[in-house]
């Protein structure tokens, strides 16, 4: 049996879990320790210990498979003989694969994960492959800062479309103004300018995008789950989709219609949208390679969603989502 240390509640996880974990050689005393601490943490649960100790076996579980994972990417044993090498291990063939993609998350975003945490389980430690899986996507295509100065040095007409999810509140009308006049300059003639958007200031954004740009369509984004709007006592079930177009308004889409059906995926940030609602609003108004701006790209959905359509895709966000990733607390 590996010797587990005793917690030290003055050293944060990832410096003393992490440094003991490295201690430990082969993915045989590696297992061992990953099934230790995972009985430990089901007995310190069952005992309702303080949730900063049942974390700290959790620390050593998550070490342990990102160790593992490690070792199976470096150790040609598991090359070609792979599966019959792995088979031996009694862990799921999935797990190891899992456990391989825990091992290719960048070590300052994994540590400040396992530091960070106040209830670490192993779906938020798996959530943290998606997140990388996305950032790997997103990071080479995005900017950071405004897209007001950002977009200052494009040329006039470079981009096909903007298909984007501005902030709501009142607070952020102007961002909306700003939208259009920089859509107005930078959209190739007839590129839609397509905003998810809310209720309450409705006419504010369509006063403002009309500025620049001509009204198109309104769609409508069913939702699985109601927004409780308290000022008006109503449960919102849909999300407006404004379209807008850069002159000369064409109509260039095929028959379409103007439901947007609903999914749900909110595992990075609170207000991200879905990739399949992109992907559906994406689809009917684009054609494969043109270029889609999101101007508010948050987590980058919109970018997803564009690989996956074989859009090519320009991301700009003022805020670093990706700098270390979401706290996963916020989840
Ligand atoms: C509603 S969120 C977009 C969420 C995104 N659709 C997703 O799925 O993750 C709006 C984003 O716009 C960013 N933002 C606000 N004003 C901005 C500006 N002037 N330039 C660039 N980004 C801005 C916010 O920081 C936020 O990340």
């Amino acid at each position: 049996m590996n010797e587990l240390i005793p917690y030290n509640a003055n050293v944060d996880l990832d410096v003393q879990v992490k440094r003991n974990v490295m201690k430990v050689k082969g993915i045989d005393k590696l297992l061992e320790l990953d099934k230790q601490a995972v009985t430990l943490h089901k007995l310190a649960k069952k005992a309702r210990e303080p949730k900063s100790v049942q974390n700290f076996y959790m620390a050593y579980a998550s070490y342990a498979r990102r160790e593992i994972g490690q070792i199976l990417i470096d150790d040609l044993d598991f090359g070609r003989g792979k599966v019959d090498k792995v088979s031996t291990l009694k862990i799921e063939y999935h797990e190891t694969k899992r456990w391989q993609k825990l091992a290719k998350i960048e070590g300052k975003v994994f540590d400040k994960f396992v530091k960070d945490s106040k209830n670490i389980s192993f779906n938020k430690l798996y959530g943290l492959i998606t997140i990388q899986e996305r950032y790997d996507i997103i990071a080479p295509k995005i900017y950071y800062g405004r897209f007001q100065n950002i977009c200052k040095g494009w040329e006039d007409g470079s981009i096909d479309h903007i298909v984007t999810d501005p902030p709501y509140p009142e607070e952020f009308l102007q961002e909306w103004s700003d939208l259009s006049e920089v859509a107005s300059r930078i959209l190739k003639p007839s590129g839609y300018c397509i905003c998810y958007a809310g209720q309450t200031h409705l006419p504010d954004y369509i006063n403002r995008l009309s500025k620049h740009l001509n009204y198109y369509w309104q769609m409508v984004f069913m939702q699985t789950f109601h927004t409780q709007i308290f000022p008006r006592k109503i449960f919102a079930r849909y999300k407006p989709i404004l379209v807008f177009q850069k002159s000369p308004v064409e109509v260039k889409n095929d028959w379409i219609t103007d439901v947007i059906k609903p999914t749900v995926q909110k595992d990075i940030m609170d207000w991200q949208q879905d990739v399949e609602s992109y992907k559906q609003i994406i689809s009917r108004f684009t054609k494969q390679g043109e270029v889609i701006l999101d101007p508010f790209a948050g987590s980058g959905t919109a970018g997803m969603a564009c690989k996956e359509l074989q859009r090519e895709f320009t991301l700009i966000d003022d805020g670093k989502i990706f700098e270390g990733y979401k706290n996963e607390e916020d989840q």
